[in-house]
């Protein structure tokens, strides 16, 4: 028989950063910073991601790229690297991206690339927890509830079969 199944995302939108409430406005802040650290000569795009942890410690991650160009690291794998090394056993909540061009803080937001919502997928499984993404442009604020919801029909433990940690 055929079955046709439908998978939708949904997500809250602000216009301004002062519209936030007071945590998520300082992780947005903290994303916008951390960006400025980047180390982005090639593309000149500079990504920030503030990973919030469930002890209220914010742990922050840029963009780091390479001459031998699949060796750089996105600004938000860099940003959960950090915090599962440094912070192990203590679950990351919400992590907030933000990006710059050569022109400022990008118009639209930015949202994570494949290989890192795998990577939000896996600490989202391991630690049990939704953590919320905060994307942040000049022109809106998306906030999705969990990383599970950017990537629908993944592949997890589960898809080796090993039993949940
Ligand atoms: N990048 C990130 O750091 N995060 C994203 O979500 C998208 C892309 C980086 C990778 C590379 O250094 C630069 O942005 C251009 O793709």
């Amino acid at each position: 028989m055929l079955t046709t199944r439908n998978i939708s995302t949904s997500w809250t939108e602000y216009t301004l950063i002062e519209e936030l409430a007071g945590g998520d406005k300082e992780l947005v802040t903290a994303a916008r910073e951390a960006a400025l650290k980047a180390y982005a000569p090639y593309s000149k795009f500079r990504v920030g991601a503030a990973v919030l942890m469930e002890s209220g410690v914010i742990v922050c991650g840029a963009n780091i790229e390479n001459a031998a160009f699949p060796s750089g690291i996105c600004a938000e794998r860099s940003a959960l690297a950090n915090s599962a090394s440094n912070y192990p056993g203590i679950k990351p909540v919400a992590i907030a991206i933000a990006a710059f061009t050569e022109d400022g803080l990008t118009k639209e937001p930015v949202t994570p690339c494949g290989n890192c919502r795998q990577v939000i997928a896996e600490e989202e499984f391991r630690n049990k927890n939704n953590i919320r993404i905060i994307l942040s442009g000049e022109s809106k604020i998306q906030i999705i509830e969990k990383g599970g919801d950017l990537l629908p029909l993944q592949f997890n433990r589960n898809s080796l079969k090993i039993n949940p940690q």
